[in-house]
């Protein structure tokens, strides 16, 4: 299966924040952001393997500042890592005041997704090929949060009481 590029799989989506994204305290609700980010990372991983996915884990997900209601919200997502059958996506989000035009970094994570074949079955992806320098440090890194991960990982919900 040939390999391809980072630059492929990139993903822009934008939304902009009304009442049904609220929390209890006039900004966003964090959950709104989270299905947004992780909308946006299953986008870029099936532009990558062309097949449906399922989310497996996320991490790294953080809140760095809230996000207004009527903020855009302009999410950016690209394949980072891809395993056999794991991708895992890098996502940002930016919120632009449309008043002020001033535009903030207030989230990013990532994704792990598996690609699976028409009977529900994990499915090879293509190899990632990565262009620029912090494409190809990224991805090495990826494989050791990879890694980490699979060893933090309770299968058995019985495993953790
Ligand atoms: C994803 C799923 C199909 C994997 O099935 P499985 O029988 O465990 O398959 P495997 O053990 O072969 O794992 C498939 C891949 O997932 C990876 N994986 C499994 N658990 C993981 C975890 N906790 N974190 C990261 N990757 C994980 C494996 O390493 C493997 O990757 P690789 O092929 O690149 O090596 C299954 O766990 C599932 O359906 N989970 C629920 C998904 C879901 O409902 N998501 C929410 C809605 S989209």
């Amino acid at each position: 299966m040939p390999g391809k590029l980072v630059s492929a799989s990139r993903v822009s989506l934008a939304q902009l924040m009304g009442p049904e994204h609220a929390n209890n305290f006039g900004n966003v609700h964090g959950g709104a952001i989270m299905k947004l980010m992780d909308e946006a990372g299953a986008l870029a991983c099936i532009r990558h393997c062309q097949h449906r996915v399922v989310t497996v884990a996320v991490d790294m997900l953080t809140f760095h500042q809230p996000i207004r209601l009527g903020d855009l919200v302009t999410l950016t997502a690209e394949v980072s890592y891809v395993g056999h059958t794991s991708m895992e996506a890098e996502v940002h989000v930016v919120a632009e005041d449309l008043l002020s035009g001033e535009c903030t970094f207030t989230n990013d994570a990532y994704f792990v997704y598996v690609g699976l074949d028409e009977t529900g079955k994990p499915v090879s992806s293509p190899k990632l090929i990565p262009e620029t320098e912090y494409e190809r440090i990224r991805m090495n890194e990826g494989e050791v949060r990879q890694k980490y991960r699979i060893s933090q990982s309770r299968r058995n919900p019985k495993d953790s009481v």
